[in-house]
């Protein structure tokens, strides 16, 4: 059965949970038949072709709507390059947590002997319920010289609810200072760790709560953020704790922040001392494990209105979003200005020339949320899908 988005939203507004969907698709294809009793015969999975010796970056990234997931390829090592624009440290993983909204580039070498191909697999994370075990994407890494298909069990996921070994590979991944990239050059004089911080934000992401009947998700202390007053150096963003759990990850529009701490129990001002000031990577998104703290510093340079907003989609329908208005008189006049064809809709409606414009102000308030979501029918209930892609681009 085909469930739309219009039925879940009214399970989400309802505090219904999402529950577990029918699968994780990679590039749009089931799982590897790994699992007899649990994968259909004759189901389309994908084949990643390779050549042995050569090196692939394959670029991952989990466009999937609310579960983290855990990346891997059978004896096969990640090399981690580059995260969300930025270029790491270079490390080898035997596995990597890819929370929703989250990429990264990995640097494969085709070192083994190809007696079979490998599974290419991406598990569900801190999922608490047996409806979840069937639930794996499975691909297929395939050597030009392999002697037969994968078989045997799948590489072992970390502990499914272990949040301590994920929040120690996040804190493991650092900014390569040395490589070059666009924006801040870590080579010149742009240092984070040196920006005097002038604002800070204690963001709390609750439990969803019952207001005026209906099940929202809250970001509190926030109402009061858009400032009137121009920002030019840093503000801090702290991303504080939920007793919930739930593992929730943060997109910021417009911007890379940097990432420089994240600890279980409650953010004081003494957490400072444990910031990372040198090479925390610069990203567009980061995770709040449950019981604990993320911090961000962000030096908030770019003009406009911008969405800090949760990328799991049941919080975000719920209400777990801001606007942060950034107003900065020395580059505002860098930024864009309206164009001709702007759609005023809901206040400015009577700025708008046409009637059919207006309609379409209607539609997207309808389409607002769950706009992001891939959404294709897999089996047999619901459709709810996490989806990862991977491109492989040869490199060497
Ligand atoms: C990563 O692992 C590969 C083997 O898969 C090895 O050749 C390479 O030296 C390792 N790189 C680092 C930085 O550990
Ligand atoms: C940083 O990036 C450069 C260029 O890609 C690479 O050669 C170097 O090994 C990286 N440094 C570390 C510490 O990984
Ligand atoms: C190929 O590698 C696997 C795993 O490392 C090993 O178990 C197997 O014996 C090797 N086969 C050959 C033919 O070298
Ligand atoms: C997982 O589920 C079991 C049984 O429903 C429960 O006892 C346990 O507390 C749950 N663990 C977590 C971490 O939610
Ligand atoms: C939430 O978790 C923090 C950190 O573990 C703890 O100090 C606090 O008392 C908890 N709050 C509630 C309401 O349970």
């Amino acid at each position: 059965m085909l469930m739309r988005q219009q039925e879940l939203r009214k399970d989400v507004g309802n505090g219904v949970d999402l529950g577990a969907p029918d699968g994780i698709l990679i590039i749009g294809l089931g799982p590897f038949r790994f699992d007899e009793a649990l994968v259909p015969s004759g189901s389309p999975f994908l084949i990643v072709n390779a050549e042995p010796g050569k090196t692939y970056r394959i670029r991952v990234h989990n466009v999937g709507i609310s579960t983290s997931l855990n990346f891997r390829i059978q004896n096969h090592n990640l090399l981690l390059v580059e995260t969300e624009g930025s270029y790491t440290v270079q490390q080898n993983y035997t596995n990597m947590d890819i929370h929703v909204g989250q990429s990264f580039s990995f640097l494969v070498t085709m070192d083994q002997n190809a007696s079979s191909d490998y599974y290419i697999v991406a598990s569900p994370r801190f999922v608490n319920s047996s409806g979840w075990d069937r639930v794996t994407g499975v691909a297929i890494l395939h050597y030009s010289n392999s002697q037969g298909p994968a078989s045997g069990p799948l590489p072992d996921p970390p502990n499914v609810m272990d949040t301590y070994f994920s929040m120690n590979q996040a804190r493991s991944i650092r900014w390569n200072v040395s490589a070059g990239a666009a924006r801040p050059n870590p080579q010149g004089s742009f240092r984070y760790g040196q920006i005097t911080v002038t604002d800070v934000y204690v963001i709390v992401n609750k439990p969803p709560e019952l207001i005026n009947g209906k099940w929202r998700t809250t970001l509190n202390g926030v109402s009061d953020l858009p400032p009137s007053t121009p920002l030019k150096l840093a503000q801090q963003f702290k991303i504080s704790g939920n007793n919930d759990t739930t593992i929730q990850n943060y997109h910021l529009d417009g911007y890379a922040f940097f990432v420089v701490g994240m600890d279980f129990g409650v953010w004081t001002e003494n957490s400072r001392s444990t910031y990372n000031k040198w090479d925390g990577v610069a990203r567009c998104t980061t995770q709040v494990f449950p019981e604990a703290w993320t911090a961000i510093l962000i030096s908030l340079d770019n003009s406009g209105i911008w969405n800090l907003r949760a990328q799991n989609l049941n919080s975000w329908y719920l209400g777990q979003e801001v606007y942060i208005s950034v107003v900065n008189p020395e580059a505002d006049s860098s930024e864009i200005a309206l164009p001709e064809n702007a759609i005023y809709c809901g206040l400015l409606s009577s700025l708008q020339k046409y009637d059919f414009i207006r309609k379409r102000c209607r539609d997207q308030a309808q389409r607002v949320h769950f706009s992001g979501a891939s959404s294709t029918s897999y089996a047999s209930r619901t459709i709810l899908i996490m989806l990862i892609m991977v491109y492989a681009t040869f490199v060497g």
